[in-house]
């Protein structure tokens, strides 16, 4: 296709970057090209995993908004039974995360821990950061093949158990947040404030579900380990269980701490993660992960106007640390 050219700017065939021949194409013409030579983007996307579209006229969130619709990879979907800490912009657009920029969100497919997950994730950043803050990438299909066969067979027999609480709207909760995003209330994490409208939900993404003290809210659900693309076929390594474990790698020692002293109480409890069998998973395990997650990462820095779309099986993501402001917009698309 003449309209746009491709490279690589990491050391890995992901993303595949693409960017216009003529640096002065309008808006319209890239949203008709997304739309009339789908084929050549969707293919790309398969064989690839990410796409990274830069250098073309993307200047707000309507404008990402018009990509996404144009490369038709599904409806927007909401971020129910999400548990990092995110606002929303609009339907179906919202901060990456919220999370502390001196946290580094480790490397995972999105919702990938729930019945309904997207098939696909966009990014779109609007402010780079000063220093760092890249959304770090990896091929789910490479990190696969990297974890250690006995790791694969456990989690492949055993599935992975994920529990998760969350709190109902108060003051205290205010407060601890105010000094670090950490908690999302169940208010936050289902998009609603009713009881009911809550329980429904839960029962909609086969969700497990216990009213706790405070009215906090326990949900659990037991998923597979891997996954086969609907397409491709492939298998790839599909699961939360390291971000589900709050340990000191993953947190740092002095916040570890901190969170293990907050969350002594039972009812407020942090995520916790086993094998669907409710037995231990070893941490020597979820470290082992940590590890094959960093050696398989691929990391670019932003552009102001970049947009990437990522396969949600074939590529993983996550969020390196950062200083300065950053603003990175995120949306995800399913049937
Ligand atoms: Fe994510």
């Amino acid at each position: 296709m003449d309209a746009v050219k491709t490279k690589f700017i990491t050391n890995s065939e992901l993303p595949l970057v693409i960017e216009p021949t003529d640096p002065k194409m309008p808006l319209s013409e890239f949203l008709n090209l997304l739309s009339q030579q789908n084929e050549f983007f969707q293919k790309n996307l398969l064989k690839y995993g990410g796409l990274l579209f830069r250098n073309f006229p993307i200047h707000n969130e309507d404008d990402f908004s018009s990509v996404i619709k144009n490369l038709k990879t599904g409806k927007f979907l909401d971020y129910i039974g999400g548990d990092s800490p995110r606002k929303k912009i609009r339907d179906g657009i919202y901060t990456s995360t919220e999370a502390p920029p001196a946290v580094k969100i480790p490397l995972h497919n999105e919702l990938s821990f729930v019945k309904h997950y997207p098939s696909h994730i966009y990014f779109y950043c609007q402010f780079p950061p000063i220093e760092k803050g890249e959304t770090i990438i990896a091929d789910a299909r490479k990190v696969l093949q990297s974890i250690d066969p006995d790791i694969k067979k456990r989690f492949g027999e055993k599935n992975i158990r994920y529990e998760s609480c969350y709190f109902y709207k108060s003051k205290f909760m205010d407060f601890v947040n105010s000094i670090q995003t950490c908690h999302k209330s169940w208010m936050d994490v289902l998009e609603t404030t009713d009881k009911k409208e809550a329980e429904r939900k839960c029962i909609e993404n086969e969700f497990e579900f216990e009213w706790n003290q405070n009215d906090w809210l326990k949900i659990s659900q037991v998923r597979p380990a891997f996954m086969s693309h609907p397409i491709t076929n492939e298998k790839v390594w599909f699961n939360q269980a390291h971000l589900f474990d709050f340990n000191p790698k993953f947190l740092g020692l002095w916040r570890y701490l901190a969170a293990q002293m907050l969350y002594s109480r039972k009812h407020m409890s942090l995520h916790k993660v086993f094998f669907g069998d409710k037995t231990k998973i070893p941490r020597d395990d979820i470290y082992h992960i940590m590890d094959t997650l960093d050696a398989n990462t691929v990391s670019f820095p932003w552009q102001k106007g970049d947009v990437m779309v990522l396969d949600n099986l074939l590529a993983m993501h996550g969020r390196a640390t950062f200083e300065g402001k950053r603003r990175v917009l995120a949306a995800m698309t399913g049937h």
